[in-house]
């Protein structure tokens, strides 16, 4: 990959106006993940970061039930049997076939209480920011000199009781394709 692949960056906008609003936003996303990617949130505290996982994870096709890791630092939900997508006579949309793959882990983690970045190295969840599986982190920015260069920061504000305002950036190229490909669909459910 050149120089100017790895830099390649990208930046989204969105209003959400509810929780289930987010949620789907997350879902919108999950359901675009194949493994191996680094979603970094970012927010103070009841922004939605775990909000939005909770709808990745249901995008991603994960059935239990999300929520905040604070306690344990690191939760990891299975990957489940998904259909293979396929085009019908190369043409869109893509209809599940009766092939089936299984899905990608995900790692939620939250940093909340991590007091030193070290703590990571030191628990050994270096190795799942480059697995196979989808890595979720909440408060990234308490690690943020560990990340690798490639990956999607998600930026959560509260902008009133309901409202919050999400930008999201995309560093490298397959992140930058991811969002890309996230705007459309987002934008293609919204407006229906
Ligand atoms: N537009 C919105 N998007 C997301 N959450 C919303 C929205 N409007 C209201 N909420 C509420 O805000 C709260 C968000 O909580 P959530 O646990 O997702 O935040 P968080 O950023 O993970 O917080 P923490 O830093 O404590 O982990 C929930 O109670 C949710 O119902
Ligand atoms: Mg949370």
């Amino acid at each position: 990959m050149t120089r100017s692949q790895q830099e390649a960056k990208s930046t989204l906008d969105i209003i959400s106006h509810s929780s289930a609003q987010t949620q789907r936003l997350g879902m919108r996303l999950g359901e675009l993940l194949q493994g191996g990617e680094l979603i970094l949130l970012d927010g103070q505290l009841g922004t939605g970061k775990t909000t939005f996982t909770q709808g990745l994870a249901r995008g991603m096709g994960i059935t239990e039930i999300i929520n905040s890791p604070t306690f344990t630092l690191l939760k990891e939900y299975q990957g489940h049997p998904v259909p293979i997508m396929e085009p019908v006579q190369n043409t869109l949309p893509k209809q599940p076939s009766s092939q089936q793959c299984i899905s990608p882990p995900l790692y939620h983690i939250d940093l909340y209480r991590l007091e030193n970045p070290e703590e990571i190295i030191d628990l050994g969840f270096e190795d799942y920011f480059f697995s196979s599986g989808v890595c979720v982190i909440e408060w990234a920015d308490k690690a943020d000199l560990l990340w690798p260069k490639e990956h999607l920061r998600i930026r959560l504000k509260m902008m009133s009781e309901t409202k919050r305002g999400l930008v999201l950036t995309a560093t490298g190229l397959h992140y930058c394709e991811l969002l890309q490909q996230f705007q459309k669909n987002t934008y293609a459910t919204t407006s229906s």
